[in-house]
């Protein structure tokens, strides 16, 4: 039997329970046996809930990048470790090896420093999915700098709050970006946001699409001519396996995005062990991950875990419908891609083309199928299964958020049997459980709660940047001696969970995690809006759309309501990006309240749904009459 390669139900049973009897010992076994360490740590685990505070390894020291690179030098140093698939179909791939990475990242190590960035600092990465990305997170790890990435279709506003937040003196962005037939100004979303980040004294511009910048003297500077002449090596810094590795920011229940802050040493264990796994990874293999590594699943599947394990990881530039709706199906044919990680938003969206945009492709090279950041539905599960896998490729449906750092509830392909809809079970050394809103612990089977996690894992989230206190009220207080998820889950008979969705003011749409706040608080900013609301309904292509409810100013009222509606959505591309824009807007003269003020969202949400017929009690509000006024104003 080997812990670090499951290979059959018996196996994931013997060491599921293995890696929860005993974590320490479980946990250490891996770390010794599959990474280098340039010391042993003192404690393999250190805890309190009600702090709270994880230590995993702590006292050992290490790079993750001598991880994810030198030592794959000697055996692998030719294999191709990023293939980079640019926008344009007719554009050369590249194949970037081992040796080159390892060259390139040094170089990027070299030019950071001669830019002021030593250990400790934090480096705004806000760039598009070119290599110069993951080169430049690997080189933050390396000097001990902490990365964080802001997806580069996030708008200069949404960009400012995050290098302010966690003070950075540097960003690296581009020109611009290639997006389908579109081309992005990057540079000059950068230079607005600038304008509100005094701090920033160095900005890094990848040329890509060779587009005209404006280049401010003494602040910007061109990266390619800085990579030439830069020193081709470079020692990587030694870290503690508690020092933090990155920043990346989610979408909360208040305005302010929260800074998740994870580590160097747990988040490294946790993030390779499950994608060898989770993707049953073989030397051989060819693995794509469609995410940005903006997200979470680009920096954990993209980046960290696959490198790891010394694997050959794809970067793809453009967008699913660019040129047509065949390009996924053409990549995988193309590169001969055994693994595919997506998400169900694409799925759905390229299950509506004709299907002769697959069967155009080979696709058998494919092996597993995962699908990541949002409940998939039955229906875009089995397009998925039969048209893409064909049945030979069990589709794995991977729960897990931007805090936990790595995959927490999924099937292991080949392992565990598949149902649609259905995370399925734990991974090894996961521990969920299901509340109850009394806050005590389900403990039979076909129940449904709220989702905790019960032990520490490796790759959880340490921290809030600068807030832990509110680290602590967001996932450590609702449930005790608990980590709170925000989602809800069913589990049925065998144990099984499915993921029914957030309990929160979060509303995912695309994938993408949306808070409300935010959003209303863009909206709000509209001189003529008095007061918003905002709902998610079920949209057969994004899962969820977003349905905002206004009520006007006086002044308000006489204006153009198809012109209101197209300057509030501008405001909320300004404010967060185009990803947050409202897909309704229903302009009402009051929202329902309760006594004491709060908008009773739960009334909106069945409105905005078309389930009117199952309001509950609206006696206790305060306003009961605006409701009928509201389910008149939709039909
Ligand atoms: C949701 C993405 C159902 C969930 C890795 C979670 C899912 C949030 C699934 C985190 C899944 C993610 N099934 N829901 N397989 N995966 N989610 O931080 O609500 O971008 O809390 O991390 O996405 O989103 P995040």
């Amino acid at each position: 039997m080997s812990n670090y390669s499951i290979k059959s139900l018996e196996e994931y049973f013997q060491v599921y329970r293995k890696s929860v009897r005993d974590p320490e010992t479980f946990w250490e076994e891996i770390a010794e046996e599959h990474f280098d360490w340039r010391r042993k740590w003192d404690n393999v685990l250190q805890w309190d809930f009600s702090k709270p505070q994880v230590k995993w390894f702590d006292g050992a020291q290490l790079n993750i990048t001598e991880n994810c690179l030198d030592r794959h030098l000697q055996i692998r140093g030719h294999k191709t470790a990023i293939l980079f698939e640019p926008n344009d179909p007719q554009a050369e791939a590249e194949h970037i090896t081992y040796r080159d990475l390892h060259e390139r990242v040094c170089r990027m190590c070299n030019v950071l420093k001669e830019n002021g960035v030593s250990r400790g600092d934090r480096v705004c990465i806000y760039l598009p999915m070119i290599p110069e990305l993951a080169i430049t997170v690997l080189a933050c790890a390396r000097i001990g700098a902490i990365h964080s990435v802001v997806f580069a279709g996030f708008s200069s506003n949404a960009l400012a709050t995050r290098i302010n937040d966690c003070d950075c003196k540097i960003v690296i962005t581009s020109d611009g970006s290639y997006r389908g037939a579109k081309i992005l100004d990057l540079k000059s979303i950068v230079d607005s946001a600038l304008e509100e980040c005094p701090q920033v004294s160095h900005v890094l511009v990848a040329k890509r699409t060779g587009q005209k910048v404006q280049m401010k003297a003494g602040r910007d500077k061109w990266l390619e001519p800085l990579m030439e002449q830069a020193y081709a090596d470079f020692p990587a810094e030694i870290m503690n396996a508690e020092d933090p590795l990155f920043i990346l920011y989610t979408s909360g229940s208040t305005g302010k995005p929260k800074g998740m802050v994870h580590s160097c040493g747990g988040y490294m264990v946790y993030t390779a062990y499950t994608f060898k796994n989770i993707f049953q990874y073989r030397e051989e293999d060819i693995f794509w991950c469609t995410a940005d590594i903006g997200w979470i699943t680009g920096h954990s599947y993209i980046v960290y875990g696959p490198l790891a394990n010394g694997a050959t990881t794809v970067m793809f530039e453009g967008i699913p419908t660019y040129p047509d709706s065949g390009r996924f199906w053409e990549i995988i044919q193309k590169h001969k891609i055994t693994q595919f990680y997506t998400a169900p938003t694409a799925i759905r969206a390229l299950a509506k083309e004709s299907l002769d945009f697959v069967t155009k492709y080979d696709l058998t090279s494919l092996k597993v199928l995962g699908s990541v950041g949002e409940p998939i539905n039955e229906e875009a599960w089995h397009w998925y299964n039969n048209n893409i896998g064909k049945g030979q490729s069990p589709v794995v449906d991977t729960w897990w958020q931007t805090e936990t750092g790595g995959i927490m509830i999924s099937p292991i392909p080949y392992v565990t049997p598949t149902t649609p809809t259905f995370a399925t079970f734990p991974f090894i050394g996961i521990q969920p459980a299901l509340m109850d809103d009394a806050g005590n612990e389900i403990y039979e089977n076909q129940t449904q709660g709220k989702l905790c996690i019960k032990f520490p894992w490796p790759s959880m989230a340490r921290s809030i940047w600068g807030d832990h206190e509110r680290y602590k009220n967001t996932y450590f207080t609702a449930f005790d001696n608990c980590y709170f998820t925000g989602d809800g889950a069913f589990r049925d008979e065998v144990g099984y969970y499915r993921i029914t969705g957030r309990v929160d003011d979060v509303i995912i749409v695309s994938g993408h995690n949306l808070g409300t706040a935010p959003i209303e608080d863009a909206i709000n900013e509209h001189p003529a809006v008095a007061e918003s609301a905002i709902v998610g309904y079920p949209h057969d292509v994004k899962g969820n759309a977003l349905y905002g409810f206004i009520t006007l100013k006086e002044f308000g009222e006489t204006r153009d309501r198809d012109n209101l509606m197209k300057e509030i959505n501008q405001k909320i591309a300004e404010q967060i990006g185009p990803i947050a824009k409202l897909e309704k807007i229903l302009f009402v003269d009051g929202l329902p309240k309760t006594r004491s003020g709060k908008i009773m969202r739960r009334i909106l949400r069945k409105i905005a749904s078309n389930d009117t017929e199952n309001l509950g009690d609206i006696s206790t509000l305060l306003n009961p009459e605006v409701v009928q006024n509201i389910i008149d104003a939709t039909s």
